[in-house]
């Protein structure tokens, strides 16, 4: 084992470059709190930049608090925790004024001079923010400016979290692996906040980009942490079915403007199923076409807003609109083939108000937490809101508890002396396939304890591979996700075996 030596230092360090990491680091800046934010890839590499739907806040007048929290309870499945919906909804209207007083820009409706608000499945009042269809990309790059602009906040891209290192129930700094340079730091902290995202790539198909394996979420858990909702995986209903879109996302403002989803010979189905119809919430409405697929042996189902004019779509919906034309679709005149995929972690580490965890200088803000606000299944758009109002909250708690923090100058080292080059690199990536096709399979939207059964021996099989290769082998990126990944899907599988009913999500 080598001597311990003087890691790198810094006060508070966030691991994730997304909504949650970002606005955290800008309201500790904000109190003269330096931090450090380490990112997988490039800063942006998270689901942050892909949201498109936008963010739900009251800010109309026609609109009450009370409908905002009846709605977000309802979409839950009754596993809310009424005082987190009541908080982060009363916060709401707050947190979308931060965002424009930072440059952040959402779409106008000119005819009232306010900001137009869209619609979605489970919203009783038109109250999402956005900014056309690519409301993460406006704000992500927007904050993202101001972070590398601002001398309190370090950054270190490339830099993949391995474990967090802790004494006696607090966490002192964590381990990560720096990919262009293939080594492996040791940084220390006083405070670390984990804002990595969810845990989507568990399934073979999913909306979001590859960085979203759960890391946050395992880390936490090996740490000691609790881990609650993780059977509530939500499947987003419309995700283009095309071979080389990568289950790219229909947002569902398609539905709240207008979109229709019907089948090749133009039928809708969604009336049979909820009063509500294409705008009943997620969990219905992806299951409804779970079942009608299987019904009718059919590869997928379709969504039709070619009602609409093409001025109206392109005005919405320009991403949408030009995504599809590239791969020969035209949402004008013709519908779009959509199958769900897996999208949202409910489920993550259990925290505070505050975004406090279990352990004494750790917190998880973001998708990663599992505050309380999502229940059984998260109502759109409430996900970047969460994000906002838990980094502020965090942030004040930080710096109260900044004075009482002692310095951590001497952790162990990473300890690479008895492992070798991994042999056989592909096994792996085999095993990445295997984890992600089993839970598409046996752990899906909808299942039996059968099923899960199956599932769970599977897992335990790859975990014990996978064990293996990080004993032996040094580490890299693959592994370090693989693992992750690995342990998240064993959660859910444990979680979900522990639900006995059938509720929201699961
Ligand atoms: P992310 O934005 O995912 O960022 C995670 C960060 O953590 C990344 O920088 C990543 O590199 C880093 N990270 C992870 N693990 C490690 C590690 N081990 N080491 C170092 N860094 C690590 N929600 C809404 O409310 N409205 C919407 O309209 C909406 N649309 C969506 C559309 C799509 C296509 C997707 C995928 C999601 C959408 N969501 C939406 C959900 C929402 O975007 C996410 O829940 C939210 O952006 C999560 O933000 P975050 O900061 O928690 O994590
Ligand atoms: C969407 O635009 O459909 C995504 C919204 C969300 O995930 O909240």
């Amino acid at each position: 084992m080598p001597e311990p030596t003087q890691p790198a230092i810094h006060p508070v360090i966030i691991i994730g470059g997304g909504l949650a990491g970002l606005s955290l680091a800008l309201h500790l800046a904000d109190n003269n709190i330096h931090t450090a934010i380490l990112s997988k890839a490039e800063l942006d590499d998270g689901s942050t930049r892909y949201a498109q739907g936008g963010i739900a806040a009251v800010v109309s007048e026609n609109d009450s608090y009370q409908s905002h929290i009846d709605d977000t309870i309802s979409a839950g499945g009754g596993l809310c925790d009424p005082a987190v919906v009541e908080f982060v909804v009363k916060n709401a209207p707050a947190a979308i004024e931060w965002l424009m007083a930072r440059g952040v820009s959402f779409s106008q409706d000119a005819a009232k001079n306010k900001l137009h608000l869209t619609r979605e499945g489970g919203h009783s009042q038109r109250r999402v923010i956005h900014a056309a269809d690519a409301t993460g990309k406006e704000v992500e790059v927007t904050l993202e400016q101001m972070v590398r602009r601002h001398p309190f906040i370090k950054l270190y891209e490339n830099h993949i979290a391995i474990d967090l290192i802790t004494a006696n129930r607090t966490c002192n700094g964590v381990y990560a692996f720096d990919r262009l340079h293939k080594q492996t730091r040791t940084l220390a902290c006083q405070q670390l906040v984990l804002a990595t995202g969810g845990a989507s790539k568990m399934y073979l198909y999913t909306s979001n980009p590859d960085t979203s394996t759960g890391d946050g979420i395992a880390m936490a858990w090996r740490a000691g942490c609790r881990v609650a909702n993780m059977e509530f995986v939500q499947f987003h209903p419309t995700c283009l079915y095309h071979p080389q879109a990568k289950s790219f996302l229909i947002s569902e403002a398609v539905r709240g403007e207008g979109g229709k989803l019907i089948h090749g010979d133009g039928k809708r189905f969604m009336d049979k199923y909820d009063r509500r119809a294409e705008l009943a919430p997620r969990d219905i409405v992806a299951r409804a076409i779970d079942l009608e697929m299987k019904i009718h042996g059919l590869d997928n189902v379709y969504l039709d807003i070619s009602h609409k004019s093409g001025k109206f779509l392109a005005m919405h919906f320009p991403t949408i609109l030009k995504k599809c034309r590239a791969l020969g679709l035209d949402m004008a005149s013709q519908p779009l083939p959509v199958v769900p995929a897996a999208h949202y972690t409910c489920g993550g580490v259990l925290t505070d108000l505050y975004g406090q965890t279990e352990l004494t200088g750790l917190y998880a803000i973001g998708e990663t937490a599992c505050t309380g606000l999502h229940g059984a299944n998260r109502l759109a758009s409430n996900s970047l809101l969460e994000c906002l109002v838990f980094a502020k909250s965090c942030a004040g708690k930080i710096a109260a508890n900044m004075h009482s923090c002692v310095d951590k100058n001497r952790l162990p080292n990473w300890d690479e002396s008895q492992v070798t080059d991994a042999d056989e690199r592909i096994v792996v990536a085999h095993n990445w396939d295997e984890l992600r096709r089993c839970m598409w399979d046996y752990v899906g939207i909808v299942r039996t304890d059968k099923r899960l059964w199956r599932a769970g021996r599977r897992i335990a099989l790859l975990q014990e591979e996978i064990a293996e290769f990080y004993g032996n082998f040094k580490i890299s990126n693959d592994l370090i996700e693989l693992r992750n990944l690995a342990q998240v899907c064993e959660l859910t599988v444990r979680s979900a075996l522990t639900r006995k009913e059938s509720r929201g999500l699961h």
